[in-house]
C-alpha cells in the first residue's frame, strides 16, 4: 500500500499545477488505493478513508512521515461529519495559508468537517478568474469561504459573496485581505440563496456572472429543502433571471446521483435554447471517480 502512495504522489510532481501548494495527492480507485485519500495542504497532510477507523498499516505510514510531516485523518462519513484528527506530527491550533496558483486562502483542520477550500475546485476558480474583468459583477452563491470570490475580485470584479453562515462570510472576508483586495469595496451577504435571487431579480439587480456550487442537500432556516438531483434545475432558472446581457454562470455540482448528460439536460432545460453550455473535467490530480460536473454556461 506504501509502494502504490508513493508511486501516485510522484505522478502529482510531474503535474502542471503553477504556483500551488494544495492538491490531491492519492484519489482512491484511480490510483488503485480504494476508499483512500490523501490531500496535500501546502505541507499538511490530511488523509481520509471511507473506512471507519485508520487501518494499521497507513498510521505507521503516518508516524514514519513525523516529524516533518503532519498528518491528519477522517473518516469520510456525511452523517456525523467529525473533524479530522491528529495523527503524526505536530498539532494544527491556527489556520493556516496555502498557496494556489498564485492565490492565497486560509485552510484550517480544527473548522469542522471541511478545511475552509475544496481543492476539486481549483481549476474552476481558474476559469472564474479568467473569465472577469474589471467592471464586472459577480454573485458567488453558496459561497462558503469565498473563494470563488476572491478569485472574481483579483481580476477586478465587484463580488457579493453569500452564503446563511456567518462564520463562513467572515472566513471569505479573510481570504479577501489575505490577498490584499479591499474587502471593504466587496459585498457579503448572509441568507437563502433562493431567496436572494427571487429578490435580485425582483429588485432588477443584474450581475455578469454567477457561480453555483450549491452543497447536494441543504435546508434552509425555513425547513426548505434542496435536492441537488431535483432542483438544481429550478436554481439555475432563477440565477438566469439575474443575469446581464451575455452573462455566465458556473454551474457545478458534486452530486453522485447525478450522471453528467443528467445534470447537463437539466441545465440546458432551464435556460434558453441558444445559450452555449461548455463541459470541464476534474483537476488531473483527481484521478478516481468523476464526480464533479461543470458547466460554464454563456448566454
Ligand atoms: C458545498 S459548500 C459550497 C462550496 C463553495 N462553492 C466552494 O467551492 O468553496 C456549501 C455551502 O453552502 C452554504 N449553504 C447551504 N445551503 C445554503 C442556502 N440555501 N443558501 C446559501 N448558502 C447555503 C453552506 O453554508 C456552505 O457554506
Amino acid at each position: 500500500m506504501v509502494r502504490k502512495i508513493n508511486t501516485s504522489e510522484k505522478l502529482r510532481t510531474t503535474l502542471p499545477l503553477g504556483d500551488t501548494d494544495s492538491c490531491r495527492l492519492v484519489d482512491g480507485a484511480g490510483d488503485d488505493l480504494p476508499g483512500i485519500f490523501l490531500d496535500d495542504f501546502a505541507g499538511r497532510r490530511l488523509l481520509s478513508t471511507t473506512a471507519p477507523t485508520l487501518s494499521p498499516e497507513l498510521k505507521d505510514w503516518a508516524i514514519s512521515l513525523a516529524p516533518s510531516i503532519t498528518t491528519y485523518w477522517k473518516h469520510l462519513d456525511q452523517q456525523a461529519r467529525e473533524a479530522p484528527s491528529l495523527v503524526a506530527g505536530t498539532e494544527l491550533t491556527e489556520p493556516f495559508e496555502i498557496h494556489e496558483t498564485g492565490v492565497r486562502y486560509l485552510a484550517s483542520f480544527q473548522a469542522g468537517y471541511s478545511q475552509g477550500i475544496f481543492l476539486d475546485q481549483r481549476e474552476n476558480r481558474i476559469r472564474v478568474r479568467d473569465r472577469c474583468q474589471a467592471g464586472d459583477t459577480v454573485l458567488n452563491t453558496f459561497a462558503y469561504t469565498g473563494t470563488f470570490s476572491v478569485c472574481a475580485a483579483l481580476s477586478g470584479a465587484t463580488t457579493t459573496t453569500l452564503d446563511l453562515s456567518q462564520p463562513y462570510l467572515d472566513w471569505a472576508r479573510e481570504n479577501m485581505l489575505l490577498n490584499r483586495i479591499d474587502a471593504q469595496s466587496q459585498h457579503f451577504c448572509r441568507g437563502d440563496t433562493f431567496h436572494w435571487l427571487r429578490r435580485f431579480a425582483r429588485q432588477n439587480r443584474r450581475f455578469t456572472g454567477i457561480v453555483l456550487d450549491p452543497p447536494t442537500f441543504s435546508r434552509d432556516h425555513g425547513g426548505k429543502v434542496f435536492r441537488a438531483e431535483k432542483h438544481y434545475g429550478e436554481l439555475v432558472s432563477l440565477a438566469a433571471a439575474c443575469l446581464a446581457p451575455g452573462g455566465w454562470l458556473l454551474s457545478t455540482t458534486n452530486c453522485r446521483r447525478l450522471p453528467d448528460h443528467g445534470f447537463r439536460r437539466m441545465v440546458a432545460e432551464a435556460l434558453p435554447s441558444h445559450v452555449r453550455l461548455e463541459s470541464h473535467p476534474m483537476p488531473p490530480d483527481f484521478t478516481g471517480d468523476p464526480y464533479l460536473k461543470t458547466l460554464l454556461v454563456e448566454t
